[in-house]
């Protein structure tokens, strides 16, 4: 199950990790999941705010997370200089430095190159540091782990709360809330008194049409499954790396209904973190002949990526992952949907202290599965998506929730990563622009 979500049964209003739902109305499918219809889920993100747990922290853990930190910056620091480096010789935006053409990238762990990339005695544990050093990131962790675990994440009834965007306005000054409530067939009472009164709105599907929607790292589709029911005339793109999962998604009733009422799905089974151009292929091959001009480059909506990218290899394969999304994203109202584990979250630090082995070469846990797990402070986001070519659209931020045990007094408290970002120019580009700005004044 997704760290931080809960999949225990939900009672008279009460508070999952991620949002609120209430019982009423609460249908549960043949599978046990709960959808509520999004009008009624609330998203909490705000039980305390980030930098007070920054200043809460103790001096040890201050430390640490700051060693992180730096050595993000520096990582990336590295991966910008190369971009820049390589860009002389090729000129590829998708598929750039280290990973190649030849859709066959290993993902090994990057060797370290310098001293600042060798493993700091202070921030690896002791008992650890031989084994992290032999580690290599395992692609078929993620398949073993849908293979075995029978309960899947948990339905993301709130999703449209993250990320707002996805919620068409059907006239101009309609809030969030009125657009969500018409969408789930509810009339909005709020406000209306004091508003002139709306003009006439357009149905759904006449505002919107049928937009395109991809999710990577779909998992079984606790984020698709929530969006189907609203938008029956979207069209879906979901991957994976685990066949297991894409297939549970794919032969969900949710699914089988949104095809069976006109809307379209393909789904794939891709390892986004391998090199060269893997996602062109994979949608040239599954979704061309169905979607044609839908499931072109530039053509997307909205991209989805939640919980995906804090499971890859290193901060160079989530540049790559990034920079082939970007290049299916639509320019300029295209938005690229990140949510993810954020820094100072309670298991960064649990982690730290257990038994799980921090890998210095990736910065990443690993997990008792096998699976490995990132967690990001937003200027590591901010930098590793500009690297992408891709710019904060809105403003990225911290949700934070806190759990205090009944029993025992004791405190989690959750930190996510929340974010939406748009086509940027790459940073190769402007690198290349000012080259020729600096000819020109030559
Ligand atoms: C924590 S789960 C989140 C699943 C889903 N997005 C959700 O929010 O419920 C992480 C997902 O990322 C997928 N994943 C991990 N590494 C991947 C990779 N390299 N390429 C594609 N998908 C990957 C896993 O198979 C898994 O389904």
């Amino acid at each position: 199950m997704c760290d931080g979500e809960t999949a225990e049964p939900i009672k008279q209003p009460v508070r999952s990790d991620e949002g609120t739902e209430t019982e009423q109305s609460v249908k549960r499918t043949r599978r046990g999941e709960k959808f509520t219809p999004a009008n009624e889920v609330n998203l909490h993100g705000n039980d305390f705010e980030w930098v007070d747990l920054l200043k809460e922290l103790s001096s040890e853990d201050l430390i640490l997370y700051q060693q992180i930190r730096q050595k993000c910056s520096e990582k990336l620091q590295r991966v910008h200089n190369e971009l820049i480096s390589v860009r002389k010789v090729k000129k590829c935006a998708d598929c750039f430095y280290p990973l190649g053409h030849d859709n066959n990238v290993g993902v090994l762990e990057v060797t370290p190159t310098s001293e600042a990339d060798a493993p700091s005695p202070a921030s690896v544990p002791a008992q650890c540091s031989s084994a992290a050093a032999e580690h290599t990131h395992d692609p078929q962790s993620w398949e073993r782990h849908y293979m075995t675990n029978k309960q899947h994440f948990p339905v993301k009834n709130y999703i449209v709360h993250a990320f707002p965007s996805l919620i068409p306005r059907m006239y101009p000054g309609q809030s969030h809330k009125e657009a969500l409530d018409a969408l789930c067939g509810v009339s909005s009472t709020s406000d209306a008194s004091q508003q002139p009164p709306p003009p006439p709105a357009l149905s759904y599907v006449e505002s919107v049409g049928g937009r395109v929607v991809m999710e990577a790292g779909c998992g079984t589709g606790s984020v698709t499954h929530p969006l189907m029911k609203l938008f029956p005339k979207d069209t879906f793109i979901c991957h994976d790396v685990s066949g297991t999962a894409v297939d549970i998604l794919r032969s969900h009733d949710v699914s089988k209904l949104h095809v069976a009422q006109g809307g379209q799905l393909e789904t794939f089974v891709l390892d986004l973190s391998r090199g060269g151009h893997a996602l062109t292929a994979a949608v040239e091959e599954y979704c061309m002949h169905s979607l044609g001009n839908r499931a072109s480059k530039g053509n997307t909506d909205f991209i989805l990526l939640v919980f995906v990218l804090s499971a890859m290899p290193s901060l160079q394969h989530m540049v790559h992952a990034l920079r082939q999304l970007r290049s299916y994203l639509r320019p300029v109202t295209g938005r690229l949907l990140f949510r993810d584990y954020g820094a100072l979250d309670h298991n960064f630090f649990r982690f730290h202290r257990q038994d799980n082995m921090f890998l210095e070469s990736s910065l990443n846990f690993l997990k008792g599965d096998g699976t490995e797990q990132f967690f990001y402070d937003i200027e590591t986001v901010h930098e590793l998506f500009a690297l992408s070519g891709l710019a904060p659209a809105s403003e990225t931020v911290y949700h934070c929730n806190r759990i205090v045990n009944r029993k025992n007094g004791k405190r989690m408290d959750k930190v996510f990563v929340n974010g939406e970002f748009c086509v940027a120019p790459l940073p190769e580009d402007a690198s290349d622009a000012k080259d020729l700005k600096n000819t020109k004044t030559d």
